[in-house]
């Protein structure tokens, strides 16, 4: 079967479309299809090498060759101690190694809700459950409380602002002009512009700040921060090569200090009751995957050049079969 493997870090030239050997299922395993993927940030981080992604999978070159996370795609077979499935289910999740033909899939498995697409339902794992995380379990996000976006109109963004409204916030977005019609169509309440306005120095406050794109400081934040508000770092900008979005955690927390406010970082980690939760969700057309653009998979490195200029609108997708 085709996946993307890379040998080396580097840009995306190093990605290739090779022969690999078809997975077969354990016992507690399901063989999918695969039908869509898309691309996340860790994806790149882990191409190019981040001096803090090589300690985990190989200081000179990468030892786990495989990229991709989430998927949506069809059972073609289930292992003896499957019950849940069967070939022939349409399912989403999040596998690592996704940029294939075919994966084997033990946990994270869901059925597709009919209503979206594959290409929808291949984008939203690892950035849905992003922001359900950061909004909810770090945020501690309430409803009827206000809740800033910065970042609103990527992968996490764009779950961000519809769970958000599903939690019952009165959510503001940031992005650029060009993504103002779309933030407003996933229900923000208001829509800041980033390149007209400053929302660090307006007169609104909140009880929380979902800081995904690290675009500002922690020192232009504590100005619009609710007493008790909660700021929930999620990522940063790409420029640091030794700790990517950590240089923006450091430097905010170290803003932070003696301020009595200090921001949270995290990692997502996946789990069933937030799948279910999302799954409903989807279903109820509550939140709807943004989908900005579908590349084959024989393209893309043309994909990750586009993931790397940083204005996605949504979800970049590879359709696979
Ligand atoms: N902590 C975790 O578990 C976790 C999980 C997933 C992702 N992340 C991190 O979260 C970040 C975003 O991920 P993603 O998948 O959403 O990325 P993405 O799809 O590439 O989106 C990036 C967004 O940043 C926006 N942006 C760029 N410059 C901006 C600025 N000055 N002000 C406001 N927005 C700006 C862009 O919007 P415009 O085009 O409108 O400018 C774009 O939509 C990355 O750093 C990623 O590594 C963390």
């Amino acid at each position: 079967m085709k996946a993307v493997v890379y040998h080396s870090y580097g840009n995306s030239n190093v990605l290739k479309i090779e022969e690999v050997e078809k997975p077969i299922p354990n016992d507690d395993e399901a063989l999918i299809r695969v039908c869509a993927s898309s691309l996340n940030p860790a994806d790149w981080y882990a191409m190019t090498g981040l001096l803090l992604a090589r300690f985990g999978n190989g200081l000179r070159k990468p030892n786990a060759t495989r990229l991709g996370t989430d998927f949506s795609g069809v059972v073609e077979a289930v292992g003896k101690g499957v019950t849940q499935f069967q070939p022939g289910d349409k399912v989403y999740g999040a596998r690592s190694g996704a940029w294939a033909e075919y994966i084997c899939v033990r946990s994270f498995i869901f059925p597709k809700p009919t209503n979206i697409t594959f290409e929808q339902a291949g984008g939203v794992a690892v950035a849905a459950i992003t922001a359900l995380q950061g909004l909810r379990d770090y945020g501690k996000l309430q409803s009827g409380q206000k809740v800033l976006i910065n970042g609103a109109s990527g992968g996490v963004g764009t779950f961000a602002v519809q769970i958000a409204k599903a939690l019952g916030a009165e959510v503001a977005g940031v992005c650029s002009p060009g993504n103002v019609w779309l933030i407003q169509a996933l229900g923000a309440d208001r829509v800041i512009d980033y390149t007209r306005e400053d929302f660090t120095s307006d007169r609104q406050s909140y009880d929380l700040l979902l800081d995904i794109a690290g675009s500002r400081s922690f020192r232009e934040y504590k100005r619009i921060l609710k007493p008790n508000a909660h700021v929930v770092i999620v990522g940063g900008p790409k420029s640091n090569r030794v700790v990517g979005a950590l240089g923006h955690v450091i430097r905010s927390q170290l803003w932070a200090i003696g301020f009595g406010i200090k921001p949270t970082f995290f990692v997502a980690r996946f789990n069933h009751p937030d799948f279910q939760l999302l799954g409903q969700w989807l279903t109820s057309g509550q939140v709807k995957p943004v989908v900005d653009r579908v590349y084959p998979l024989s393209e893309i490195s043309a994909a990750m050049r586009y993931l790397e200029d940083g204005h996605t609108k949504g979800k970049i997708i590879v359709t696979i079969s």
